[in-house]
């Protein structure tokens, strides 16, 4: 049965419910899957499931488990799920299968699995004899794996940039103060989400600025303890800095220019730095500051990091967006208000003179918290 409206309120659940492990499956895809009877051309829903942790059951066994649990036979059902079902055996069996022996009679998928190892989902499936398509009709389900895809297809993490503004678009005054632009609940998100990367990224400007810690404080649940990384082209990091000071305890990366990471005239700092605890790489260069898609390819590679939280000042997450380096947006505005041309923009700015050349974004949701607005874009493709 394909009903554009149907799919896309059954693949919306499937994602909703798989958006409860962000943190939690990665670097696995985020997964949801709904089983669905047909009532004539009603859809009833008798099981839903998602990819719950790393190594645990796929979506598409989770669904199948909760329509037997709740006392359902899902022969003959449909499956709604956010990504083609995969025909691997890794750390599970392959969910083709799964569905293959629970006799269902069609599967619609958001997307394509473009990973090589778990590819050939439909093809087993349609084998079987079981129908297969792919639906385009909820954005949400698509919008879910992208950072899985983007990881498959580049192998660079997923990036999101977040940072609080005033209504007009400033994120410190002109003298550089920044403490606090956004309320208490909106800074509280910003530590969950930290909870839920596996790093988070500054600049030296920020450090020397703010001399953050860049922790999640105060969250029930730390999913993925973050690594912290500073973009620190000339190895200036102070080594009072509580990153420094707290390296120790907390995974500090200290990405400074390939020259420095490795010359004589650093020796001595680097080692007070390694004795810290710190952690320094040595990132190519381009023209006078860090290559950043060589740094993410780096963290990605040697580090395991499938996604980063940039918390910069303008500078830095100017050359982010300048290099199209950046994936999504979280952008906290508070009701305040500088109107000051010399107070910080929230990218230094180089990146589109005119409006035709502007980076597109696409608007994923908007909440209030308290009194800010808790606004998400998407890169548009
Ligand atoms: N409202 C908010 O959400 C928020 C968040 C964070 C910060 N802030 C504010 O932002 C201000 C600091 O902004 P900022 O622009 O000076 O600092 P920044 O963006 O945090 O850091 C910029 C520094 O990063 C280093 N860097 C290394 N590679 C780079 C590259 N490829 N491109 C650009 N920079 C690179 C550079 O230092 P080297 O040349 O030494 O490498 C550069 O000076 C502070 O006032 C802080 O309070 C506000």
């Amino acid at each position: 049965m394909s009903d554009p409206a149907f799919d896309r309120r059954l693949l919306d659940l499937a994602a909703r419910v798989a958006m409860r492990s962000v943190g939690n499956v990665e670097p696995n895809p985020l997964v949801g899957a709904v089983v669905v009877r047909w009532m004539g051309s009603t859809p009833e829903v008798i099981g839903i499931g998602h990819h719950r942790r790393f190594g645990e059951a796929h979506a598409e066994r989770a669904a199948l488990s909760d329509c037997m649990r709740r006392g359902h036979d899902p022969r003959g059902a449909t499956v709604y799920a956010t990504l083609e079902p995969c025909n691997h055996t890794g750390k599970q069996p392959p969910c083709a299968l799964g569905l293959i022996e629970a006799g269902v009679a069609e599967v619609v998928a958001a997307r394509r699995d473009p990973n090589p190892l778990a590819a050939g989902g439909f093809e087993a499936l349609e084998k079987a004899g079981i129908r297969c398509r792919v639906s385009g009709d909820s954005r949400a389900a698509i919008a879910l794996s992208d950072p899985f895809v983007k990881r498959v297809k580049t192998g660079l993490p997923w990036v999101i940039a977040k940072w609080a503004q005033t209504i007009d678009g400033r994120v410190a005054t002109r003298n550089g103060e920044s403490k606090w632009i956004s309320g208490d609940r909106s800074r509280k998100r910003v530590h969950r989400l930290r909870a839920r990367v596996d790093a988070v990224l500054t600049g030296m400007g920020t450090v020397l600025a703010d001399d953050p810690m860049l922790t999640a404080r105060d969250v029930r649940r730390v999913r993925r303890a973050a690594m912290r990384v500073v973009a620190d082209t000339d190895l200036d990091m102070p080594e009072t800095a509580k990153l420094v000071t707290t390296a120790r305890d907390l995974r500090t990366i200290v990405a400074c220019s390939a020259e420095l990471a490795t010359g004589e005239i650093t020796r001595a700092k680097r080692q007070r730095l390694a004795t810290a605890g710190a952690v320094v790489v040595g990132v190519p260069t381009i023209g006078e500051r860090l290559d950043l898609a060589a740094l993410l390819r780096l963290l990605a590679s040697e580090h395991g990091v499938s996604s980063v939280l940039v918390e910069s000042g303008p500078g830095l997450l100017g050359s982010m967006l300048d290099a199209d380096l950046v994936d999504e947006l979280v952008v906290y505005v508070a009701p305040m208000m500088l109107g000051d041309e010399m107070a910080r923009a929230a990218a230094a700015g180089r990146i589109a003179p005119t409006l035709s050349m502007a980076q597109r974004y696409e608007l994923l949701r908007a909440k209030r918290i308290e009194n800010d607005l808790e606004v998400v874009y998407r890169r548009r493709a």
